[in-house]
């Protein structure tokens, strides 16, 4: 039996307080700010705000990939939109470009580019294909921060960030829009709880202790607690980003850039010939999770099943493509094909990057897959 279990992600919080430098006020210099509950509520305000601003208020549909979070399909709904799931590029993370172009229109409100896991879609393309529809493009970087934000320049038309639990920089909720031009959405305004300080640093604190490895391995065996299960909820407000939290961010992000990269190097080196390689090839960004795409599904099940036994923290990530999440309110999203994106589903797995991981665990999971990739 496993004495520990490593979560597939799991940024430790730090209670830092650091008042007195406002992390807040120099990250992304230059931009307009709006801070929010969530991520999803980040994405919802950035198209409050496109559709505030558009002269044809009649434009119905939001272009989400067909292989992403339900919390997209939140966040359009709750915009009063729809959601044009399009098919992803076969083996790839990016939109399949000529789906793309197909399901461009008139009606077309926004893309939402994702950046995923630390792999940008590559947003100069797509600028070529929404141009003719005078569409925006919503950077959506939920799963990626800048380890420099006074450094880093936005590709699309808007950017959002989320701070919830699994995240860069967790601190157990919030998220970030941003736009270059004026906001024509306000803020939301903050409505102040005295105990939810409280609430929040004793949550923290008990998730600091609940993923240790020693601690997480118990939770797995409660299935009623759904770990990693991926759901759709329904975004029910906008809510304003809580401002206790905001002298919080400087340690964190400090944290963060400051965080070895040694167990993603080796994925990196020991793993260059599978899948997916070329596209992280392109970049080097820290990566929320090591992406690996199998050559079928049962390679990858197995995969995961050994990883799994041995608590290394792979997981399928959603496991489904966005058409088969269970939950999903059919009038929210418009018929789709995304064959891509299904099979994406079927093949894929996350490996661990998070501090907790460290360099023998990295050699482990690689020797483990390289034996059975044979
Ligand atoms: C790509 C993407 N966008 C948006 C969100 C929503 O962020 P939040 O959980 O902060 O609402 C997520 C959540 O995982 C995500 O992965």
């Amino acid at each position: 039996m496993k004495i520990r279990s490593y979560p597939p992600v799991g940024q430790p919080i730090s209670f830092r307080r650091n008042p007195e430098v406002s992390a807040v006020d120099e990250l992304f210099q230059g931009l307009n700010q709006r801070w929010v509950s969530s991520g999803t509520s980040a994405l919802a305000l950035a198209l409050l705000d496109i559709q505030n601003k558009s002269a044809d208020p009649n434009k119905k549909e939001v272009i989400i990939p067909g292989y992403c979070c339900p919390d997209l399909v939140s966040a359009v709904n709750y915009a009063g939109f729809k959601a044009r799931p399009v098919d992803l590029a076969y083996d790839d993370t990016c939109y399949a470009k000529q789906d793309l172009t197909s399901a461009l229109s008139s009606q077309t409100v926004a893309v939402i580019a994702i950046n995923f896991l630390g792999m940008p879609e590559p947003i100069n393309v797509l600028r070529s294909l929404v141009e003719p529809y005078g569409v925006p493009i919503i950077e959506d970087n939920a799963q990626w921060f800048p380890m420099n934000p006074s450094e880093y320049s936005m590709q699309g038309d808007y950017a959002t960030f989320s701070f919830g639990r699994g995240k860069a920089l967790n601190l157990l909720g919030g998220g970030l829009a941003l736009c270059c031009r004026e906001w024509a959405v306000p803020e939301p305004a903050e409505q102040a709880v005295l105990t939810e300080a409280l609430i929040w640093q004793i949550k923290g604190r008990l998730l600091n202790v609940l993923t240790l490895p020693a601690v997480y391995r118990w939770l797995e065996m409660l299935p009623f607690l759904g770990l990693g299960r991926t759901e759709y909820h329904v975004l029910t407000e906008l809510a304003s980003f809580p401002a206790f939290k905001k002298p919080y961010l400087s340690a964190n992000l400090q944290q963060y850039s400051g965080l070895s990269r040694e167990v993603e190097a080796i994925y990196r080196r020991r793993l260059s010939g599978s899948l997916l390689s070329h596209r992280l090839a392109q970049q080097d960004e820290r990566l929320l999770r090591f992406p690996l795409l199998f050559a079928n599904r049962r390679a990858r099940d197995e995969a995961h099943r050994r990883l799994q036994s041995s608590g290394l923290g792979s997981s399928c990530f959603y496991a489904k493509a966005l058409l088969d999440i269970d939950g999903l309110p059919q009038p929210s999203m418009l018929a789709a094909s995304t064959p891509n994106a299904k099979d994406f589903a079927q093949r894929f797995l996350t490996l661990p990057t998070h501090p907790r991981m460290k360099p023998e665990h990295a050699h482990q999971i690689c020797d483990q897959l390289l034996d059975l990739m044979g």
